[in-house]
């Protein structure tokens, strides 16, 4: 970066002297040329009718005006000049080599002529002198600006080098960023970002854990709950069974009681099953499955309504899109979740729940007249699991409450194609098995 830094400088500083060079050599040229024809004709008109004699005009020669060298006749221009200083490819350049410009002759008083001869030498020395002044003014300035910008970008990148450092040390650690302060703006500012990005990290870490720790206990509640329901309720019925099975052996002599311990197993067995109907139900919900999403919904908020006693009103898409048994498990966990915080929290007395099918996308909406949101509410697992479920499906989830007016949860999903025909092939083995 330094290096093309200086690159830069240095071309842009070169080029602009280029240009410069260039555009006062073009000028040169032709000031030249014209600044000698004028001194050239203001000593001719000058000397025009003068009583010269030879011997004045030898005089004369010590004081040449600037550009012009007057001669008496027979008389040899003076050799070695200012010219000398000048390289000869400048001279070439301005062009006056080229095409010297003609003498001038002025007849004296004893008759004799005077030459007037014309001088560049000066002239090209003097714009020669002022390019090279103009390098050295271009060099010392391209110097200065390097010097300074090396100076600043060192302190920048020190400034650099050290926030990256105590990112590296912050972020290894695991603790939150505090970043020393910075003086240079662009350094602060990317500072004040990294600090913002790790307490965001931090905060998200620490949510993390306490969803990890809420979910782990929610998983000992549910294995506490598996491991209630069959030793209460179904061991209750096994050991009835094999009790009224003892009590077979002991009066089997019995019809009447013979048929009575029959009805009865036969009873405990109906309810053993409904039991583990709805055990592995809770633990998976076969109904989707078996049924399909569109008929598990209807089961699931038949008994919610049930239970509830809320009223709930369903509306499904005739035709939805066949989708995968993993997105319909995550959409049937989502209502079930949702389901659940309106009659834990909402005090709602009608909810509607909606599932429609547009041609790329599937919207999911569980619709309550209840409490709303309270202010500053804080999300649970609940609606954290339901976020989850909508990102891991790629669809995003919006929520609208009006205090005392009720929660509207919209789940806005995309349908994949691929994902429908892997669900009918699904579905189809389903079938045949
Ligand atoms: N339909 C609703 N009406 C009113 N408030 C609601 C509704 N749904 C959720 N809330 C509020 O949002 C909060 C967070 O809900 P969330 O489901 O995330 O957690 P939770 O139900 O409290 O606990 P859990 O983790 O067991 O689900 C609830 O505590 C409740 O205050
Ligand atoms: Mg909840």
């Amino acid at each position: 970066m330094r290096f093309r830094l200086v690159l830069i400088v240095v071309a842009v500083y070169l080029a602009v002297t280029l240009l410069s060079v260039v555009t006062i050599s073009y000028q040169a040229r032709t000031d030249v040329v014209r600044e000698v024809e004028s001194a050239l004709s203001q000593t001719a008109l000058m000397l025009d009718g003068l009583p010269l004699t030879q011997k004045r005009i030898a005089d004369l020669s010590g004081l040449a005006p600037r550009h012009v060298d007057i001669l008496p006749q027979g008389g040899r221009p003076p050799v070695g000049s200012t010219q000398a200083d000048t390289p000869a490819w400048f001279i070439d350049l301005i062009g006056f080599h080229a095409e010297p410009l003609p003498e001038r002759r002025v007849r004296t008083a004893d008759g004799s002529e005077v030459r007037l001869l014309p001088n560049s030498r000066d002239e090209i020395a003097e714009v020669w002198d002022s390019i090279v002044q103009l390098v050295a003014l271009f060099s010392i300035a391209c110097a200065v600006t390097l010097l300074v910008l090396m100076l600043a970008l060192k302190r920048a990148q020190s400034q650099l080098r050290s926030l990256v450092r105590s990112v590296e040390r912050g972020t290894k650690q695991g603790i939150g960023l505090k970043l020393a302060q910075y003086d240079e703006p662009e350094v602060k500012r990317l500072a004040d970002h990294f600090e913002r990005i790790g307490s965001e990290l931090e905060a998200e870490q620490a949510d993390n854990q306490r969803l990890t720790d809420a979910l782990m206990q929610l998983q000992e509640e549910e294995r506490a709950e598996l491991a209630r329901e069959l030793h209460d309720n179904l061991g209750q019925y096994i050991t009835g069974v094999q009790a009224t099975a003892a009590l077979i052996e002991v009066c089997c002599a019995d019809p009447q009681k013979t048929l009575e311990a029959a009805r009865r197993i036969q009873r405990d067995c109906s309810e053993i099953h409904a039991g583990f109907r709805q055990l592995i139900n809770s633990l998976h919900p076969v109904v989707l499955t078996e049924l399909g999403l569109s008929d598990a919904l209807k089961s699931l908020v038949q008994r919610w309504q049930e239970n509830t006693s809320i009223l709930c009103v369903l509306s499904v898409d005739d035709e939805l899109p066949t989708l995968s048994i993993d997105s319909a498990t995550h959409i049937y966990r989502m209502t079930q979740e949702a389901l659940t915080n309106c009659a834990r929290h909402s005090g709602a007395n009608r909810v509607t729940v909606s599932l429609n099918a547009s041609r790329k996308r599937l919207s999911l909406a569980v619709v309550d007249n209840g409490s709303g949101l309270a202010p500053g509410t804080r999300f649970g697992i609940g609606l954290r699991s339901i976020h989850q479920r909508a990102r891991a499906l790629g669809g995003a989830v919006s929520l609208e409450s009006t205090l005392d007016k009720g929660l509207s949860l919209v789940i806005d999903l995309p349908c994949d194609g691929q994902v429908q025909s892997q669900l009918q092939s699904q579905r189809q083995e389903n079938l045949s098995a």
